[in-house]
């Protein structure tokens, strides 16, 4: 297991609500209160071609799941937007590389805020460019698909980043989480843990499973195994 050179690595499993059904949010929730985060993929059909929630959704989740909110915002204008997803409680909000024209400002504004800070690349943007910025990052996320839609197939090609991105943290100091994101199930998730992830997204293997709860410790075993 070469990319366990740091202590603090401990798998987390956040299920993506893209997958579940959107008028039973709260019951959505509720099916994964094993899971250690709800994802929640905030799309303004600009960044990506769909639509999907906004603010005022992921107010009602945080009153309706104890789960802490995961916030992934596929936005267009993620400096204007990220801070107030951290300022009404979220978790950790994820804002993009391509999309963000001031990332180190609105990382720190939603560190300053209480949540965690996210930042997240396509399958086609390097890691390395932005190495300078890992201080400002609490998860590093690495899109294992095109964003926009829940269902597709991993890009295993997406793998040499994630061990890249690996090694980059452990050079500097191992604490930021590594999050990968799409057509995570359990036929790829023990590549993306070999690899070197730590956080794992999973929406269609999820929600689309009889049992969700049993899919989050599945997914969690395979992974804590690989
Ligand atoms: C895609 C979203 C993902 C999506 C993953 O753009 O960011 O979070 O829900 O869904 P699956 O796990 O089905 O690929
Ligand atoms: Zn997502």
């Amino acid at each position: 297991m070469p990319h366990r050179l740091g202590t603090t690595m401990a798998v987390q499993i956040s299920p993506s609500i893209l997958s579940a059904d959107f008028a039973r949010l709260a019951e959505a929730a509720a099916a994964v209160s094993n899971a250690d985060w709800l994802h929640v993929d905030v799309m303004d059909n600009h960044f990506v071609p769909n639509l999907t929630l906004g603010l005022p959704v992921v107010e009602s989740l945080l009153k309706a799941t104890s789960l802490p909110l995961d916030c992934h915002l596929m936005i267009e204008d993620p400096d204007r937007w990220a801070p107030a997803y951290a300022e009404a409680g979220a978790g950790s909000v994820t804002i993009h590389a391509e999309a963000a024209r001031a990332p180190v400002r609105t990382l720190r504004q939603i560190r300053a805020a209480g949540a965690r800070s996210g930042f997240a690349l396509n399958p086609a943007t390097a890691v390395e460019p932005y190495e300078d910025l890992l201080g400002e990052i609490d998860m590093l996320l690495l899109m294992t698909v095109e964003p926009g839609f829940g269902g597709q197939k991993f890009l295993d090609v997406v793998l040499p980043k994630i061990r890249r991105a690996r090694a980059l943290i452990e050079r500097h100091g191992g604490q930021i989480w590594l999050q990968v994101d799409g057509g995570v199930a359990a036929e790829t998730i023990e590549r993306c843990a070999e690899a070197g992830a730590d956080v794992f997204v999973a929406g269609n293997a999820v929600y689309g499973a009889g049992d969700p709860a049993a899919a989050v410790d599945a997914l969690r075993a395979l992974a804590a195994g690989a």
